[in-house]
């Protein structure tokens, strides 16, 4: 079992994975530059896990740093890569900030590890676009991406799947996240929204605790039962031990050199049933209003999970009130103690 590096570590998925990579016996290694994630995250870990984390704040844009920093880590046999810019909005206002980040990165990760590796990357569902039939599967096609952060997805995937093809000694698996939601249940790690936050359930849990106004549902007339639109809303937990599946998968030679995996819970909640949910799970109430659809979003979209279950042997088992649960709790912890 080798030592398991994780860019973008104290990030929010990046973080729950830590956990879960220690809860599965492996040693690891993060790296971040912090550009989107707190280092006090490093504290928590250590208070989750026991264990202090072994950090190396790194550029991953900075080739020479990172080479020298992969020469320094000999015993790394495995790479989870979630270090990425990864807001929608910001990619459409800054698309070339998006590109050379994304890319120099990933392209700057794989060099450094002279392409012999085994490499865990952090897709998304976005790749799909609104897709023709639901749920989606692996084999759907992917659609020209609605935001500069969603192309860096697909043009990452082409990059891997391309170079994989004509590299034996470099094994990847892309994950392509539905909406990761939640927090851990210590309360001690989440999601960090830098600003307003864009997603909805961080903008609920602030929405609930007093930081910001009412909740704008945006858009009720899509052809969906209630009208909002629709998503495969998965624990972050969940959706961290899915990457500790896929490294193992692929530490233990069953991996093909390259493979995509679906990672959601396989069923669809619209915006007003996560609201309500939120309100089930938590007895608070929550203020919203409806809105005009926001650009750039889909309809629907909620994953086919077969092929993880099959091939990664994992699914997702924590349920909706879970999720709102935990993420509450989470906004609660902030609120008495901000970072
Ligand atoms: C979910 C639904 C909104 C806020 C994006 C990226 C995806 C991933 C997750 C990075 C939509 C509605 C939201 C609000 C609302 N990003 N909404 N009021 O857009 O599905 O996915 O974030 O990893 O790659 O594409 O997630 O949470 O922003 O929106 O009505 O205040 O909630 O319109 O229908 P999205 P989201």
């Amino acid at each position: 079992m080798g030592k398991i590096l994780v860019t973008g570590g104290t990030g929010f998925i990046g973080s729950h994975t830590v956990v879960e990579l220690h809860n599965s016996g492996y040693e690891v290694v993060l790296v971040d530059d912090f550009s989107n994630s707190n280092p006090k995250i490093l504290t928590q870990l250590e208070q989750i896990t026991g264990k202090k984390p072994v950090f190396f704040e790194l550029d991953l844009c900075d080739e020479r740093k990172v080479k020298e920093f992969v020469q320094s880590q000999p015993d790394i046999s495995g790479v989870i890569h979630f270090a990425a810019f990864k807001a929608v909005g910001e990619s459409v206002r800054e698309p070339l900030k998006y590109y050379r980040n994304n890319f120099y990165s990933l392209i700057n990760l794989i060099n450094a590890f002279d392409s012999s590796v085994n490499l865990v990357f952090s897709s998304s569902c976005t790749v799909y676009g609104q897709p023709d039939h639901l749920p989606v599967t692996e084999a759907a096609p992917v659609k020209k991406a609605e935001s500069p952060y969603g192309n860096t997805k697909q043009i990452a995937e082409e990059i891997l799947q391309e170079t994989c093809a004509v590299t034996p000694s470099l094994k990847v698996t892309s994950l392509r996240y539905f909406n990761p939601v939640g927090a851990h249940h210590s309360a001690l790690i989440g999601e960090l929204p830098i600003g307003v936050p864009q997603n909805l359930v961080p903008f609920i849990t602030q929405s609930a605790i007093g930081k910001r106004g009412a909740i704008v549902v945006h858009g009720n007339d899509y052809r969906t039962p209630d009208g909002s639109a629709i998503r495969d809303y998965i624990h972050v937990v969940d959706l961290a031990k899915a990457h500790v599946a896929a490294i193992k998968r692929m530490e233990e030679h069953q991996a093909a050199n390259y493979e995509v995996f679906n990672l959601g819970t396989g069923k669809g909640s619209s915006v007003l049933e996560i609201i309500h949910a939120f309100e089930e799970s938590t007895g608070e109430k929550l203020n919203y209003t409806i809105g005009p659809r926001r650009e750039g979003d889909i309809e629907q979209v909620w994953g086919d999970v077969t092929k993880s279950a099959e091939l990664l042997g994992w699914k997702a088992e924590l349920d909706i009130k879970e999720m709102m649960l935990s993420a509450w709790n989470w906004e609660k912890y902030l609120q008495k103690n901000p970072f």
